[in-house]
């Protein structure tokens, strides 16, 4: 999300004149774009900073800007905390931002983080900053209505809102004819996709169904999914359009019906097990990855447990694993106890990721021996003569073949596999 962010910073500056390097001694201003997710995400921005400090030791005019949720988090305390920063910029108030660059070069100190009830950037088209022009993500939605109580994003990004059907279709075509053969469709909740105009709706299934009748030859992905919200129609959609990639990412967040009530989760670990079902009968070759929180407020050893066995019982093709981390603010914070200490929490996360590990190398093994339509998206990291391209359901398939590939389909035969890849031949 902060990636597609940047894109819509970067064509708000452009449009003012300015230009993207890729030589940081070169730049005349700095913006960080911030996640708040985690306070690790937060930690890592201030040791940015101070690994950027003697630049603007070397460049009197340099201007450096906090930009993101961060800065919609900490407001002007990032200007008493931080001497560095010149400007702070709420993920709404993008559009602002060459005024406030003015601002700041004028020697004052910028600050915007107003949230807004419409923004959605949509008629801005971003400038894209991905290397290889096959893959970018499009902005279908912004903030979240969702009060899970661990969570920051509703604080930071504001209330939800919906992207303009029409303006997304056409960011997709315009992709497509300018070379792209993939696109990952960006919200916190996707399924929650709904505008309407001229009192005509359009909710989330059928602006993928638009999109994927773009071209067959431009993969839809989409990202994140609410087990709340995953509806049968969806999936059906999913299952009608070969070009709509055979992946679900549906965060779990715990396995134990308790601790998601406490998360506000809306849902239990029956109803996800359900949505899991729902997913292997309608789309049967469909990969599911998941998020997963450990160590929340108050879970026990059995409820960790539970997490586990909900993982083993599903099967997932990849897992996002975090400690849970304590966002001042949020329900959570002001309600319950961050009583699991650092050690259990850390213990527990380990064992999760070496069960996903498992679980990960499982599902690549059972791919040994067929064939997949894969994307070329590029040479591979560890040879010159060897391409990277993944399959439909997201796992990353290494072969042998050269550049002139890059963009096309090939029908690969899976011969073998790391953890983390798959290798195989183009027959
Ligand atoms: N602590 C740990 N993990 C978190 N996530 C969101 N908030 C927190 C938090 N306070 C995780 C969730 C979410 C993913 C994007 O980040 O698993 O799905
Ligand atoms: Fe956060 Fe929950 Fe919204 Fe996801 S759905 S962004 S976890 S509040």
């Amino acid at each position: 999300m902060n990636v597609a962010d940047s894109e819509v910073v970067a064509a708000i500056l452009s449009k003012a004149g300015f230009k993207v390097t890729p030589d940081i001694a070169e730049a005349g201003l700095i913006l960080i774009n911030t996640c708040s997710i985690r306070e690790n995400a937060e930690q890592r921005i201030w040791s940015r900073l101070r690994s950027i400090k003697h630049l603007k030791k070397q460049r009197k005019d340099l201007k450096i800007g906090l930009i993101g949720c961060m800065a919609e988090r900490l407001k002007e305390k990032v200007l008493e905390t931080d001497q560095l920063v010149d400007l702070v910029v709420g993920p709404d108030a993008y559009r602002e931002l060459p005024g406030l660059v003015t601002e700041a070069e004028s020697g004052h100190k910028a600050v915007n983080v107003l949230l807004s009830r419409e923004e959605t950037y949509a008629d801005i088209s971003p400038v894209r900053m991905d290397k290889n022009g096959i893959t970018s993500f499009v902005s279908i939605m912004r903030g979240c209505n969702n009060m899970c109580a661990y969570c920051v994003v509703p604080y930071v990004r504001g209330a939800e809102r919906s992207r303009d059907p029409e303006s997304i279709l056409s960011e997709i075509s315009i992709l497509f004819d300018s070379g792209y053969r993939e696109v990952t469709l960006l919200g916190q909740n996707v399924d929650s996709y709904n505008r309407e105009i001229d009192g005509r709706e359009t909710g989330f299934p059928e602006l993928l169904e638009k999109a994927a009748q773009i071209s067959p030859l431009m993969r839809i992905r989409f990202s994140t999914s609410h087990p709340k919200d995953l509806s049968d129609e969806l999936l059906k959609t999913i299952s009608r359009y070969n070009n709509i990639c055979k992946h679900i990412h549906l965060p779990a967040q715990s396995g134990s019906t308790r601790i998601l009530k406490l998360m506000n989760r809306e849902y239990t670990r029956e109803w996800y097990m359900d949505r899991i079902a729902a997913i292997r009968s309608i789309i049967p070759d469909c990969a599911v990855s998941t998020d997963m929180i450990t160590g929340f407020c108050t879970e026990t050893e059995d409820e960790h447990k539970a997490s586990l066995s909900l993982m083993e019982w599903a099967g997932f093709d990849f897992a996002y694993m975090f400690k849970y981390s304590e966002r001042p603010g949020t329900r959570a914070a002001r309600k319950l106890k961050d009583n699991i200490t650092d050690d259990i929490k850390t213990a527990r996360l380990n064992e999760m990721i070496s069960l996903q590990n498992r679980l990960s190398l499982k599902s690549k093994k059972s791919d040994i021996g067929r064939i997949f339509e894969v994307l070329v998206e590029g040479p591979s990291k560890r040879s010159d003569d060897h391409l990277s391209g993944r399959t439909s359901q997201n796992k990353v398939v290494v072969f042998p073949g050269k550049e002139k590939k890059i963009g096309d389909y090939v029908m690969v035969k899976i011969e073998r596999c790391t953890s983390a890849t798959l290798i195989g031949n183009v027959i």
